[in-house]
């Protein structure tokens, strides 16, 4: 069976773009692969965060996996940093990284341009990342477009290690989801939605309340066309709301432009806001069962020791190609 291992920072409270991007994908893959589910808090690190809300966010977004529908039968669920082999890979991968080729990265770039004070570990995020992927031997990597890149240089570590060392990792592939690889913000439709835009208009957090979401919607940036139409170089808010609809109420992009023929941006606006209440209601109602259950403890205590027994194992591996530690008499 193949693996599969994906994992999201908890920066914050995840959003529709998380959701479309990345979960949806893990809920359908966890069906017919071995999967494993990190809340990569190590990654979140590399910015500033508050400690207690960090925690917070920590505990929310394990709630908000299960709440979409992973199943611990099916899939491990765990925090990367209760996996000490994830430090401990990741300073390997950094070991045979290229400062050049970590600067190029339009992540990093992005995060730090204008910054006085970047963090070491902001260039250094990628080869932890690759290490989080390398250490399950990951055949699948389901993620959303910005990681693309993240995922090229997973790649291209795995295969540098590979060559300097024994054959000992797997190189993985990435998975886009076909629809609603990137979606975009509701203010700036040109930028990605992002869980830390200082503008809350600008994104839809799963745990968003109704009245919030149908505001949301409502502001969102479209045109003065006032045609429903699937264009993304010049109608790229209504395009992608237009995403968010076919994805969310399940019809393809042409029926509902069919369906909206005639009609203004306000009917869109308000059918849209419907469908993205009535599809998290049940999401966020399991969420506040969850999130401050014993069970979800266990769930991810479990998780850590599945994923730990995974990781351990390729961790010794590396050590032992590369010729780190002693060999016992
Ligand atoms: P993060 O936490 O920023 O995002 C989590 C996942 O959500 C996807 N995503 C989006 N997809 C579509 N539209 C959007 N607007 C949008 N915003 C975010 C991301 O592509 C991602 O799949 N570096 C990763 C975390 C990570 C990781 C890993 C991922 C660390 N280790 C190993 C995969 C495998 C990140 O910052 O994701």
């Amino acid at each position: 069976m193949k693996t599969i291992f994906s994992g999201i920072q908890p920066s914050g409270t995840i959003t529709l773009g998380n959701y479309i991007g990345a979960l949806k994908q893990f809920v359908e893959l966890q069906e017919d692969f071995n999967c494993f589910f990190c809340i990569v808090d190590q990654h979140a690190i590399t910015v500033p965060q508050d400690p207690q809300t960090l925690r917070k966010n920590i505990r929310s977004l394990a709630a908000l996996y299960l709440a979409v529908g992973l199943d611990p039968e099916k899939a491990t669920l765990f925090i990367q940093s209760e996996v000490p082999a994830h430090a401990q890979a990741g300073w390997i991968m950094q070991c045979i990284s290229y400062i050049g080729e970590l600067e190029r990265m339009t992540q990093f770039k992005d995060k730090s341009a204008g910054k006085e004070a970047v963090s070491a570990s902001l260039l250094t995020y990628p080869p932890l990342m690759a290490a989080d992927i390398l250490l399950y031997n990951a055949d699948l990597v389901p993620v959303g477009e910005d990681q693309k890149q993240h995922m090229e240089l997973t790649r291209d570590l795995a295969e540098r290690f590979n060559k300097k060392y024994n054959n000992v990792l797997t190189i993985p592939d990435i998975s886009l989801p076909k629809v609603g690889a990137r979606i975009m913000s509701l203010q700036e439709p040109t930028k990605k939605m992002s869980k830390s835009d200082p503008n809350q208009k600008a994104f839809i957090s799963l745990l968003d309340e109704p009245n919030q979401i149908i505001k949301k919607i409502k502001s969102a940036v479209t045109d003065s066309e006032g045609i429903i139409k699937y264009d993304v170089e010049n109608k790229p808010g209504v395009s992608n709301l237009l995403s968010i609809y076919s994805i969310l109420g399940d019809k393809p992009i042409a029926e509902i432009e069919e369906m909206y023929t005639g009609k203004g941006y306000g009917d869109f606006k308000a059918d849209l806001a419907e469908i993205v209440v009535n599809y998290l209601k049940p999401i966020q109602d399991r969420y506040y069962q969850l999130v401050d259950s014993s069970e979800l403890d266990e769930i991810l205590d479990r998780g850590a020791e599945k994923a730990k027994a995974v990781a351990n194992k390729t961790l010794k591996k590396m050590e032992n190609a590369i010729g780190l530690g002693r060999k016992k008499r």
